[in-house]
């Protein structure tokens, strides 16, 4: 063997590492250790993922902005080069309606302009007061509930149920229905046919309410979105589709960003006081958006495939390959965030990608930004005392979902 490789040029090409990568248990909050070296020597490089198969990993600030607004970079699933993130999607692709998660423009423009009223920042605004009293009454029961509480379920996970439930038109009270059944769904190591039973059970309800509201129409999306089926503007099928996606997206995200929010400002007290002290509503705006660049909790890569060849830096992507996006390792890129690896609540940070970019970024933005300036701009004043009951380093990490989070978060005040 050694005889055969006898005067052959040594393989100048590195070895294809696996993707997601793992992150180190001592920094919990940090993006994978092995993507910074990455980013800095091959920004622009091939990985492996669960199926065996090799797409590009993008893991540059200027160079994902580039590619996400690129016409030639597709969000059609349906291509055979698209990196599914797990077999289930692969499997549900060609099953699944054309939504504004898996198509271009000008579909892509036709279908977002359908559903995006009722996200704009002057109607999310309208609800800071009703927002403000479901976190106001969530935090009255903890007061007066068992201390020390689990966070999570006492205060993370409500809010944007109740946020969202509202906002669409779905009943609070099936919310363990709603939120066991998302968490299935975004769950990528579940087995391919409990999410597709948990997506179907999502499906099946919103289905049923939907021809609800569309016969009986109140002030809600569901509603709202009855009214252009009947108007022949978007089918019933494709309304289901996009009620379940806002309910999953509405919630889960939310509440990840509330918890692992507060965790990392409880390591890093002097953060935490700068928020609880803040008089100022542009502080708490601008925390916020420290904290989702900092965090990045949707971690897994958001996904495209080439259409055309594409040219970028000293690399041809060759059409038909898949593209992994690694927000975090954006969002920790020293030339676009100095030091980027502190959590720095007055940096100007809303530049970060934790939403995404392009056309695809996220609808439900200013009702995230919303929840959490309410929710961070109110419970480190009402509890002061506030820290963990438990050392970090006992607490478990979610790691294969669509979102890195805490399974629970144990406080004490
Ligand atoms: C902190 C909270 C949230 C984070 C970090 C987050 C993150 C993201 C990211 C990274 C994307 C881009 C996906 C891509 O380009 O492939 C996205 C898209 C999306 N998000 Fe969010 N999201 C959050 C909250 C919400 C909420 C509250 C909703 C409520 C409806 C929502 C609904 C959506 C939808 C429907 C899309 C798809 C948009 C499109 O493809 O045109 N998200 N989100």
């Amino acid at each position: 063997m050694a005889d055969a490789l006898a005067g052959r040029a040594p393989d100048a090409t590195p070895p294809v590492a696996a993707y997601p990568m793992p992150r180190a248990v001592s920094c919990p909050l940090a993006p994978p250790p092995a993507l910074q070296p990455l980013r800095d020597e091959q920004p622009i490089t091939k990985v492996r993922i669960w199926n065996g198969s090799t797409p590009w990993l993008i893991t540059r600030h200027a160079d994902q902005r580039a590619l996400l607004t690129d016409p030639r970079v597709s969000n059609d699933d349906r291509d055979p080069g698209f990196p599914y993130v797990n077999a289930h999607r692969a499997e549900i692709a060609h099953a699944t309606p054309r939504l504004i998660t898996n198509t271009d423009a000008p579909e892509h423009t036709r279908l977002r302009r359908t559903v995006n009223a009722p996200f704009l920042i002057k109607r999310i605004e309208a609800m800071r007061p009703a927002v403000q009293r479901i976190v106001d009454g969530l935090i009255d029961d903890m007061l007066d509930g068992p201390n020390p509480a689990d966070l999570l379920t006492a205060l993370a996970l409500p809010v944007p149920s109740l946020v969202i439930a509202q906002l669409l038109g779905v009943p609070y009270a099936d919310h363990e229905f709603f939120q066991r059944n998302s968490n299935l769904v975004l769950d990528n190591s579940v087995p391919a046919e409990e999410a597709r039973a948990a997506s179907g059970a999502l499906a099946a309800y919103l289905d049923t309410l939907l021809a609800e509201k569309t016969a009986a129409p109140d002030a809600d999306v569901l509603s709202e979105m009855g009214g252009r089926i009947k108007a022949g503007e978007m089918t019933h099928r494709e309304a289901v589709h996009m009620g379940v996606a806002m309910l999953i997206a509405g919630h889960e995200t939310t509440a990840t960003m509330i918890s692992l929010g507060t965790l990392a400002l409880l390591e890093h007290p002097e953060q935490l006081a700068v928020l609880r002290d803040a008089e100022d509503p542009k502080v708490i705006a601008a925390a916020v958006e420290e904290l989702l660049r900092y965090l990045t909790i949707v971690h897994s890569g958001i996904r495209r495939v080439a259409k055309e060849d594409i040219e970028i830096g000293d690399r041809v992507i060759g059409a038909g390959d898949g593209l992994l996006f690694d927000l975090h390792a954006a969002n920790w890129d020293s030339e676009a965030f100095p030091e980027a690896d502190r959590l720095d609540l007055s940096r100007p940070a809303r530049h970060h990608q934790a939403f995404g970019y392009g056309p695809h970024q996220c609808l439900g933005q200013s009702l995230a930004r919303l929840e959490l300036q309410v929710v961070y701009g109110t419970l480190y004043r009402r509890f002061p005392t506030l820290r963990l009951a438990a050392p970090i380093d006992r607490l478990a990490f979610h790691h294969t979902g669509t979102t890195y989070g805490v399974r629970c978060l144990p406080v004490t005040w």
